[in-house]
């Protein structure tokens, strides 16, 4: 399918706001200004979809974004920012936590990491989840455009080394160049596919 239509839902802290459950969605987690929103964006051909900002932590809740009226992607809270409280930094676990437990139309949850950087204790707290949950641990390394070709495959084992063994798919992107685009859709139609969802989109290229 062509991407027709691109719709954000709402901004969600609790299950009772969360869309219903009819359609499959796919969520990225990773800490506040890894790139989320960025990616989002990106595959979508959007400028300005999900929104991005240069102040970190801006994002603390669930936005579900609809497409097609067939998918969503969801962009988790961002953690790591260095001013929430304890409080805060609970109250973000518990939801994100929920959100990975209680979903029945999760298909997968995809961690992105800042491809500069060893993985956090917190980016390792979040990838435990991920896989305590059943998904599949699949890494997205962001920024890119900030590193050499060597510096990208050297800084991938780091990544690697820092999440574990599951850690077998990451794929390195640049929101910024455009660059890995197909490889994350290419990817997003395999989960579709190994979920038994007809649902495949075709490559969006720059417009
Ligand atoms: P929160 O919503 O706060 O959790 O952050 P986020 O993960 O959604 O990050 P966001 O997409 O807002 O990006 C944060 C900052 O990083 C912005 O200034 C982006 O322009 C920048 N950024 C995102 N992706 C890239 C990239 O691939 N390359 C470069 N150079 N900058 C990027
Ligand atoms: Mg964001």
């Amino acid at each position: 399918m062509k991407i027709k239509s691109t719709e954000f839902l709402i901004s969600a802290v609790k299950p009772e706001q969360y869309p219903p459950e009819n359609l499959p969605e796919i969520a990225f987690a990773g800490r506040s200004n890894v790139g989320k929103s960025s990616m989002i964006n990106m595959l979508l051909n959007r400028r300005n979809f999900a929104r991005t900002s240069s102040t970190p932590g801006k994002t603390q809740t669930l936005n579900f974004y609809e497409i097609n009226e067939a998918f969503r992607f969801v962009d988790l809270p961002g953690y790591g920012y260095a001013r929430v409280s304890k409080d805060q930094h609970k109250s973000w676990g518990g939801m994100i936590r929920t959100y990975l437990s209680k979903r029945e139309n999760l298909l997968e949850v995809v961690q992105l990491v800042d491809i500069r950087h060893k993985p956090s204790l917190q980016d390792q707290e979040m990838y435990q989840w991920i896989l305590d949950e059943g998904f599949n641990g699949i890494v997205v390394a962001t920024k890119a455009d900030k590193l050499s070709k060597s510096q990208i495959s050297k800084q991938l084992k780091v990544i690697q080394a820092g999440l574990g063994a599951e850690a077998r798919i990451i794929i390195p992107i640049s929101a910024q160049s455009r660059w890995g685009k197909y490889e994350i859709w290419d990817l997003i139609n395999s989960i579709f596919k190994a979920n038994d969802y007809d649902i495949q989109v075709e490559r969006q290229h720059d417009s």
